[in-house]
């Protein structure tokens, strides 16, 4: 059967210009994700199947159904607008060139990898200003978030001015403005020479990464001290009182004043004594803090939160940033907030004052962030393993291999436009295939990321391997 004979055996019909079922006697049945022409009599329209029944027998045929995504003009381009409903229209799988129309027409531009949209693959795009929302990324241990979330930061980065910050807890972005040989001299520029900064905890040579504890909020001061408003009352109330009449304290102004207090001050002294915070590596003393760079000017921040002696010190200096920029909101200096395995600051169930803080502040940023211009962009393992009000306020899905039913049950409740179809083949999902729906992509896209321009940071361990010559 030719092509066009093949072509002529299927039909859609749509009753309100909006959804269509068809049927088919194609060869190969049309795949969840397709995107198709519809060619009526009066209208030719571009849509998406969304779920497809029962695989055709021999000879038979197969039916399904799809969304509308545009109408087509004369010119073969989408254009968004509403498309009339329409009988016995033909089916054939959408041209590469429809594929990019599609793309076009909603302004996708960054390229992140290869779109197998139907019967032909072109570069998938992204649109730079969905990322003006939350993005939740997906996907189990290992089935590449991380690199893929380096391809879509490069992207974002060489297209646009957003200011980036980036949390990084497996030091996995450190390389992120070195590119690797072949490079365009374009991206250099952009990328490259500074316009990445690195903040780490220690090295000779390198932008320390601090905080400044004098000049944060009283009651993250007091999360910092793991002071709690109900369980150490007394205390607690005791040193709101202190840090009022002192302002600008450091933490070693702090402890000199309690030493010579009563009894609840000398709690408050032995507290912080206790918890080791004179040796902390994180204070910025004459050093500038984390939050004082990115609001300087700094364009792309990746704070590395490895390699502090305690466990403490890199919750509190992401409270230090999260806090000055919701303090600074009113500036409204369109940042990106990137947190790569989300679930360490705005886990589910915060553990701690200072995580318990942390994770208020994304709380916060997640309701009511976008207004200000600030946005999230969040990676994690298990849906259930991040704040639920912070996953119920993301637009934007990015989702690679996830095993588990039950989280992809998750996520069809919290991003319903996704169609359940397209969900289910996340088990099934390869290294590098990603699903991404939202306002970033004209349609929901099933992708292969693309290369990444710069380094990875810290990658997996590799095992080592007997040496079998060796061994016999
Ligand atoms: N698209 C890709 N192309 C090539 N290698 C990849 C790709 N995605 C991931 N990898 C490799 O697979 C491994 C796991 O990827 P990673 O991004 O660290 O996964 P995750 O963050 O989901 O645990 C890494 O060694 C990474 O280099
Ligand atoms: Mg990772």
């Amino acid at each position: 059967m030719s092509a066009e004979v093949r072509a002529r055996a299927s039909e859609a019909t749509s009753l309100d210009g909006r959804t269509f079922t068809y049927g088919t006697a194609r060869a190969i049945p049309y795949r969840v994700g397709d995107v198709v022409l519809l060619r009526g009599a009066d209208v030719t329209a571009v849509g998406q199947v969304t779920a497809t029944g029962a695989p055709p027998g021999r000879g038979g045929t197969s039916q399904g159904e799809g969304v509308v995504l545009a109408a087509v003009g004369q010119d073969g381009e989408p254009v968004r607008q509403p498309v009339p409903p329409f009988l016995d229209a033909t089916v054939e799988g959408a041209p590469a060139a429809l594929l990019e129309g599609l793309q076009r027409s909603v302004g996708a531009s960054l390229p992140v990898g290869l779109w197998h949209g139907g019967d032909a693959e072109t570069v998938a795009r992204l649109r730079a200003a969905g990322f003006n929302r939350h993005t939740f990324l997906c996907g189990q241990s290992g089935s590449g978030k991380t690199y893929a979330l380096g391809v879509l930061l490069e992207q974002l980065v060489l297209a646009t001015d957003l200011r980036v910050v980036v949390l990084d807890p497996n030091a996995d972005f450190v390389r992120l403005g070195e590119l690797r040989p072949g490079a365009s001299a374009g991206a250099a520029g952009r990328l490259g020479g500074g316009a990445v900064r690195v903040l780490r905890s220690q090295g000779a040579g390198r932008d320390p990464l601090r905080m400044r504890f004098a000049t944060m909020p009283p009651r993250a001061q007091a999360a910092v001290l793991q002071l709690d408003p109900v369980a150490d009352r007394a205390e607690y109330h005791r040193f709101l009182q202190v840090i009022a009449s002192l302002p600008a304290g450091t933490v070693a102004h702090l402890a000199a004043v309690l030493g010579d207090g009563d009894a609840e001050e000398r709690a408050l002294g032995q507290r912080i004594e206790n918890l080791g915070m004179h040796e902390w590596q994180v204070w910025a003393r004459d050093l500038p803090s984390a939050a004082e760079l990115i609001r300087s000017g700094q364009r792309v921040t990746v704070l590395d939160l490895g390699g502090f002696s305690d466990p403490l010190e890199p919750l509190a200096v992401s409270l230090d940033v999260l806090e000055d920029l919701w303090a600074h909101r009113a500036e409204r200096v369109p940042t990106l907030i990137v947190v790569d395995e989300a679930h360490t600051l705005c886990a589910a169930q915060p553990s701690g004052a200072v995580q318990e803080r942390v994770t208020e502040r994304i709380v916060q940023i997640a309701a009511e962030g976008r207004k200000f211009g600030l946005w999230l962009l969040l990676s994690t393992q298990r849906p259930s393993k991040i704040h639920p009000q912070v996953l119920s306020q993301c637009d934007n899905l990015a989702l690679m291999r996830m095993n588990s039913r039950a989280d992809l049950e998750e996520l069809a409740t919290v991003f319903g436009f996704v169609p359940r179809a397209m969900l289910r083949q996340s088990p099934h999902f390869t290294l590098g295939e990603m699903l991404l729906a939202g306002a970033f992509v004209p349609a929901p896209t099933l992708l292969r990321v693309g290369s990444r321009l710069t380094f990875e940071g810290g990658s997996d361990v590799g095992v080592p391997l007997a040496d079998l010559a060796r061994h016999g």
